[in-house]
């Protein structure tokens, strides 16, 4: 599929970026270019160490930023396919520096949809959180405009026949700035912090989101926010399988955080189909046949009120569960 293709990935260097990378160059030897693209170029440093130009020729780093459209559209030249996860994406940060937010989520949006509508992308999927469903911080606020912008991108196109896509999912295990590599470093102070001890969150790992991904970039029809089908976990089992030894303690809910987190919401119900592994939202009026897309995929339209919520989900991640996760996806030399 990706046969002499070339990819960019924006924010290439952030904990996605770089289990795409690594997932491509496996799964892709065939493809023409490989683009990583952020601002620091210390982060870009390091990660070519690990693909030198001997080995991986593929490869690309360019230095910019998703909120300079003329940079984004000399970066796409040649691109078929687009990745965008660059975001700032911690709730506290976003909540204090709203403007930086604001840029980078909803302005990096744009110009990645400008500079993919002036060049000869073909795919553009961009990524996404729970935190975007029913959001009540500015960091979902912007990332649901951001998948409204990608989602409407499909009707400005004209004749252009490149699909705009978003992928959604919830806590990514292990990445960058995530709960468990917290609650691995803070059992050395012998106390777990814990926000609400009710908590609930949806869990994927880094390749579960990278699956996602590649699913979109090769059968998006255009407007789609695809939702995978993935287990909760109790912040509590989280402490339990980290540190059972640990007391914890309760600190409170922090500005902007919820108590479960939605990926669709009852509202959302009336559009979203059912797919078999994941879900799909379309837009409320999709520019394809959707008689056509249904046959195609077999999707089955959810139940009017349905929503999928981490505190309702059918499906959990235990103690033991989570132990054998983090030793597979977090930390290889794991033990509690
Ligand atoms: N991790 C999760 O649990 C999770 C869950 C759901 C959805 N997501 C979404 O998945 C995407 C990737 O998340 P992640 O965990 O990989 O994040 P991450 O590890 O923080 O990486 C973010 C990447 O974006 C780059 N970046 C930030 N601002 C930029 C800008 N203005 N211009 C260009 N590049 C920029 C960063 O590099 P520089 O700072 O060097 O530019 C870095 O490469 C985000 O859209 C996030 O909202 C993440």
């Amino acid at each position: 599929m990706l046969d002499n293709k070339a990819i960019l990935i924006t924010g290439g260097t952030g904990s996605l970026g770089k289990a795409l990378t690594s997932h491509i160059l496996k799964k892709f030897p065939g493809i023409r270019k490989l683009i990583i693209l952020s601002r620091d170029e210390q982060k870009q440093f390091q990660m070519a160490q690990e693909y030198p130009q001997s080995k991986y020729p593929q490869i690309r780093f360019l230095l910019g930023d998703v909120r300079d459209e003329a940079r984004l559209v000399r970066a796409f030249q040649g691109v078929d396919y687009v990745i965008h996860a660059a975001a700032m994406k911690h709730v506290h940060l976003a909540e204090y520096n709203p403007d930086e937010c604001i840029k980078t989520n909803i302005g990096g949006a744009q110009n990645v949809i400008h500079a993919a509508l002036q060049t000869n992308v073909q795919g553009v999927v961009a990524l996404s959180t729970d935190k975007a469903c029913a959001p009540i911080n500015l960091y979902g606020a912007t990332k649901l405009t951001s998948d409204k912008l990608f989602v409407a991108a499909n009707n400005i196109k004209g004749f252009n026949p490149i699909k705009f896509s978003v992928v959604r999912y919830g806590n990514v295990m292990g990445s960058n700035g995530s709960v468990i590599p917290f609650f691995i470093n803070k059992k050395k102070e012998g106390k777990l912090p814990i926000t609400d001890v009710s908590m609930t969150r949806f869990n994927i790992s880094l390749q579960g989101g990278v699956d996602m991904v590649m699913h979109a970039m090769e059968h998006a029809w255009g407007g789609e926010i695809f939702i995978p089908k993935i287990p909760s976990y109790k912040i509590t089992d989280v402490a339990q399988a980290v540190a059972p030894q640990c007391p914890i303690e309760v600190v409170g809910i922090r500005p902007g955080e919820k108590i479960h987190e939605e990926m669709i919401t009852a509202s959302d119900s009336f559009y979203t189909y059912d797919l078999g592994k994941y879900y799909t939202i379309l837009p409320s009026v999709p520019n394809f046949k959707l008689e056509e897309f249904l046959n195609h995929f077999n999707a089955v339209k959810v139940e009017e009120g349905f929503n999928y919520n981490s505190g309702s989900n059918e499906d959990w991640e235990t103690v033991d569960t989570l132990r054998s996760l983090i030793k597979e996806h977090v930390d290889t030399n794991f033990e509690v």
